[in-house]
């Protein structure tokens, strides 16, 4: 059984699509803990109602960032996790932390990697006229918004489209491809050579998604 801890600091639609097919398709892992570094994240309630244990360390409570960055170590420690999710945590994590999960720690970001580090991906492919965007699932390393790159979905910028439109287009996607990566680390089918992620049936590793209609 994989022990599955997950990272939040918002809305945690990530979380429950993870969990949700994790149920569903009846994997052998259980989401054992979700941690948030704000105690008004609404993935908190998700996760308590659905009976998976909830903890906050919440940066304002620590004097400095070396206090926070051990407080989180420990909570993770605390739960013994064999994988790591990053599901919208809005911290950078320190080194030695990233070091030690190094292989078995996971985050989405919404955009096609390696464009778009960082924050207002969406605001800033709409900016550079791109005609597709994305998101990425990937293995996290210390520096932020790289590692190897697991699985990418695009999709298509459309001509009226808005930062909330088109990052509703993403998301959706998102919930496609975080669980599916999710589900390749615990059935043990991922690969890393060199710094390039490989499925060990040769699953395709993208995915295109049309716009309905
Ligand atoms: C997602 O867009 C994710 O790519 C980014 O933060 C957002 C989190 O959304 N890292 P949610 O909390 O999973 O709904």
């Amino acid at each position: 059984m994989t022990r599955i801890v997950v990272l939040i600091s918002g809305r945690g639609s990530n979380l429950r699509a993870i969990v949700d097919a994790g149920r569903v398709q009846r994997w052998p892992a259980q989401v054992v803990a979700v941690i948030s570094d704000r105690d008004d994240a609404a993935g908190l309630r998700f996760a308590r109602e659905h009976g998976i244990a909830t903890e906050v360390v919440d940066r304002a409570r620590f004097a400095s960032r070396a206090e926070f960055d051990a407080a989180l170590a420990a909570t993770v420690d605390a739960r013994a996790p064999d994988l790591l999710l990053l599901a919208g945590f809005m911290r950078i994590l320190d080194a030695a932390f990233v070091q030690r999960h190094a292989g078995r720690m996971l985050n989405v970001h919404p955009s096609l990697l390696p464009a778009f580090t960082g924050l207002h991906t969406h605001r800033r492919a709409l900016d550079a006229g791109c005609k597709l965007a994305g998101a990425t699932v990937h293995f996290v390393t210390a520096e932020l918004d790289h590692g190897p790159i697991v699985i990418q979905a695009a999709v298509p910028v459309l001509a009226d489209d808005t930062e909330a439109t088109l990052a509703a287009r993403v998301l959706a996607q998102e919930h496609v491809i975080y669980p599916l990566a999710v589900r390749w680390f615990v059935e043990g089918a991922l690969r890393i050579d060199g710094g390039i992620v490989r499925h060990a049936d040769g699953a395709p590793q993208w995915r295109f998604a049309g716009v309905p209609g």
